[in-house]
């Protein structure tokens, strides 16, 4: 039996990153160093997880994890993943996902597992984030992968990128529409709004009853100072093999 889990909820995530390294190398040459998961794993907890096989004897009490349940002393077997982000500078100006990478391990093949990894990580692009769509590049020669992605998801081919992998082979660039996917929070603004008309009154439940936190901005002539984080501080460099550009599957 195997359990697909978001990598955000496991006990501790991070201990399963080396295992789904593993599993990348196993099945792609796209490869990338350890803290390029680590990356994803905490800039976008909510968008990537991980396929593993049951442990015999089931979940064991340990006091921790999600409704502190955990595999106990035994290392869940990772036969699966799948590895996605959002674009951080989008050059269209539209929030979107990206798959970095996917595989499944060849004993777990055509059991609708990266179907499942696939499908849980677009809708929470589209919950979470509120992307538009969510791209994703595949070797022309990926007949498996065209097919799940173009076939049972409904990815479009966007443009064939030349020579995009190390190794000189094309690319699919593919893209799949998320806005049906959107929560609709219209009835939840519409609230917000009411509440903000009515100064905020009449609703115990939400009222805030703390102390005001912080002093940062109260001082005259004190301001917010916005600051560059990823790729300006080079996370490109993370990818192995110095495919940082054209490393992502
Ligand atoms: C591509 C890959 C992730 C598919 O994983 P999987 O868990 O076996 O796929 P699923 O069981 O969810 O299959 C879903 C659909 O994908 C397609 N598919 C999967 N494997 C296929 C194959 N060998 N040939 C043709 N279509 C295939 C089918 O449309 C399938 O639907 P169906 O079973 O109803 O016919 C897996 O083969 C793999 O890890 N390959 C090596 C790594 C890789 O290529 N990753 C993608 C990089 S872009």
């Amino acid at each position: 039996m195997v359990d697909i889990l978001p990598l955000s909820s496991y006990p501790s995530y991070i201990n399963l990153l080396p295992s789904i390294q593993t599993c990348n190398i196993t099945n792609l040459p796209e490869n990338y160093f350890l803290k390029y998961y680590l990356y994803h794993a905490l800039t976008w907890p909510q968008l990537s997880f991980v396929a593993v096989v049951r442990p015999k004897n089931g979940y064991k009490k340990t006091g921790y994890g999600l409704n502190g349940t955990g595999p106990g002393d035994d290392y869940p077997k990772v036969v699966g993943y799948v590895l996605a982000k959002m674009e951080e500078e989008p050059t269209d100006g539209m929030a979107h996902g990206h798959i970095t990478s996917l595989s499944v391990m060849r004993t777990h093949r055509r059991l609708g597992i990266a179907e499942r990894l696939m499908r849980m990580s677009q809708r929470a692009m589209a919950e979470a984030h509120r992307a538009h769509y969510v791209s994703l590049h595949v070797r022309v020669s990926n007949q498996a992968a065209l097919h799940l992605y173009r076939d049972t998801l409904g990815f479009e081919v966007e443009k064939v990128e030349s020579k995009y992998y190390a190794d000189g082979e094309d690319a699919y660039a593919m893209r799949m529409d998320l806005t049906p996917m959107w929560i609709d929070w219209t009835e939840d603004e519409e609230k917000e709004k009411k509440k903000e008309r009515s100064g905020g009154e009449g609703d115990e439940e939400h009222a805030d009853e703390g102390e005001e936190v912080g002093e940062l901005g109260k001082k005259d002539g004190e301001k917010m100072i916005r600051v560059k984080v990823g790729r300006g501080l080079g996370v490109g460099d993370l990818v192995e093999r110095n495919e940082s550009v054209k490393a992502e599957s």
